[in-house]
């Protein structure tokens, strides 16, 4: 069956996810089996985040977020580190004119004050530039961890309390949710995570409460547009209860 066929068929079952959130995980096996550096993995990545972004443009999903670096992954090697950030810039500045042209809006969460001058630069002017742009929300997960989005929305929430703002009373699902980075977005319906580890690795802790999850043991390199249409399939097969019966 061809991948216009899948995609034709996904469009028919209606009940796609609204938010889509990936793992993106596999790069340096990918590479390793190859007998390639790392770092070789980590571009051929960035070739199916392209076709995965395209895919999810076509299909009209509203948004997709991406765990692009966690805040752990700064433990890595120093030269893995800087060889994805680089990786990073010349990705943003690369493809931003085909993020315009195809009126995807992109945004960060994470703590991206955290990277160097460059990289926070082009990624800034980026998201300015797609700012208004009107079809698929791109959240690249950037210097992000779940459990540092937690702490840092505490500390937040305390300091209005003690400003007076809000009073510990006010303090509900909602009003928590908008002290997180991913603020405005709503909660992930589905989670894939490539290359087959059945972890969380610190990603989106509160918001995947009800999430749907899917693992794959395929690469993140070479995850096709194909892969990506059964991985919704199986999502719109799924039956959500959210606790009731
Ligand atoms: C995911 O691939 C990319 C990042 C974490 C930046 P990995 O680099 O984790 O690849 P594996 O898990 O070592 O195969
Ligand atoms: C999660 O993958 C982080 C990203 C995909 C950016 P990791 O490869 O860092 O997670 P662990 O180490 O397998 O848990
Ligand atoms: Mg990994």
């Amino acid at each position: 069956m061809s991948n216009e066929d899948l995609r034709n068929i996904i469009l028919k079952k209606g009940n796609l996810p609204r938010h889509i959130a990936i793992i993106m995980d596999g790069n340096g096996r990918w590479a390793r089996k190859r007998g390639l550096p790392r770092i070789a993995g980590h571009r051929a990545g960035v070739k199916t985040v392209k076709r995965i972004v395209e895919a999810a443009g076509e299909l009209k999903l509203s948004f997709l977020t991406l765990f692009t670096f966690s805040t752990d992954n700064w433990q890595r090697p120093k030269e893995e580190v800087s060889a994805i950030m680089n990786l990073l810039y010349e990705t943003t500045k690369r493809e931003l004119i085909e993020l315009e042209k195809n009126n995807v809006k992109l945004i960060a969460t994470g703590i991206i004050d955290e990277l160097s001058p460059k990289r926070r630069e082009i990624l800034k002017k980026a998201i300015e530039r797609t700012k208004r742009n009107t079809g698929l929300v791109l959240n690249l997960a950037l210097n992000y961890s779940g459990r540092s989005e937690i702490l840092n929305a505490v500390k937040k929430i305390s300091r209005d309390v003690s400003a007076g703002l809000v009073t510990s009373e006010e303090i509900d699902e909602d009003l928590f949710s908008s002290y997180l980075y991913s603020k405005g977005l709503p909660d992930p319906d589905f989670l894939i995570r490539t290359s087959g580890e059945m972890r969380i690795s610190n990603f989106m802790l509160w918001q995947t409460s009800y999430t749907e999850l899917y693992v794959t043991e395929v690469l993140w390199p070479d995850f096709s547009v194909e892969d990506f249409y059964q991985a919704i399939w199986a999502f719109q097969n799924r039956q959500r209860r959210f606790g009731k019966i």
